[in-house]
């Protein structure tokens, strides 16, 4: 039961009624990659092996963006965040490769295809942030968060003072704090609240520095979505100073 000290979350936390395949990877799965209150944020043990950085994906979605991560950057170790119950079941898909719950096996290292370098916090990165140490982290992505357009919503955009305040604690000196959107009133809504920000300083020196997905980039659902409805995506990339 959430306590009353819980910031109140606004979203979705469950969609269409999940299948079979997926309720199966949650059920046996989920608990062996899960982040649960019984966690050590250390490094070395983390992820099982040692890790030479550690990435955190706020809000992952359905997750394609942290398995392609993942996937293309073996000796990092990512921490993906997210509250709706079907992305992470979708995230679980996608790293084991198991569409069919018959396929489904006791153990995750029963797998060959598995990405072991992806632990899932199945909640409100809010009520993580506390439990994260200082300087504990080389990026983070935050990538098309809700915009919450209308005025009176303003206050539940996770790009806000306190959140910031919490990234700029996690993040190590130097690094790197990406935000994505396809949002006109969220762009100019993150371009305000960054720039009167002091821990952080915008890495752009042209147009093609924020207005073209960077080098790194993983496609995601969501974005093709927002360019097929002639939405046009931006790439804020801060570095922590
Ligand atoms: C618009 S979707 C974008 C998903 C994904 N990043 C993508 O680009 O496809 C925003 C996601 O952020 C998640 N979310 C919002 N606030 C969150 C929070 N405080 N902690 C974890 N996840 C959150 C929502 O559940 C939703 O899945």
């Amino acid at each position: 039961m959430p306590s009353n000290n819980e910031p109140h979350f606004f979203g979705r936390r469950q969609g269409r009624k999940i299948r079979k395949a997926k309720t199966s990877l949650l059920d046996k799965f989920l608990p062996q990659l899960e982040i649960t209150s019984n966690t050590v944020f250390n490094k070395e043990t983390l992820f099982g092996t040692a890790v030479k950085n550690i990435c955190l994906e706020i809000g992952f979605g359905n997750g394609e963006h942290i398995a392609g991560q993942a996937l293309n950057n073996p000796d990092t170790g990512f921490i993906g965040a997210e509250v709706f119950k079907n992305g992470v079941a979708n995230l679980l898909t996608l790293i084991t490769g198991i569409k069919q719950a018959d396929q489904v096996p006791e153990t995750i290292s029963l797998l060959p295809e598995r990405v072991d370098n992806i632990r899932i916090y199945a909640d409100d990165i809010r009520l993580l942030f506390a439990r994260l140490p200082d300087n504990f982290l080389d990026k983070v992505f935050l990538l098309f968060p809700d915009p919450w357009p209308k005025k009176r919503h303003a206050e539940r955009r996770f790009v806000n003072p306190d959140n910031l305040k919490e990234i700029a604690r996690i993040l190590k000196p130097g690094g790197l704090f990406r935000i994505a959107t396809d949002h006109p009133i969220y762009k100019s809504w993150v371009l305000r609240q960054m720039h009167n920000n002091t821990d952080f300083k915008w890495t752009a020196r042209c147009g093609n520095d924020w207005k073209k997905p960077p080098h790194d980039w993983v496609e995601t659902k969501y974005q093709r979505k927002a360019i097929r409805e002639g939405r046009r995506p931006v790439f804020f990339d801060y570095q922590r100073l």
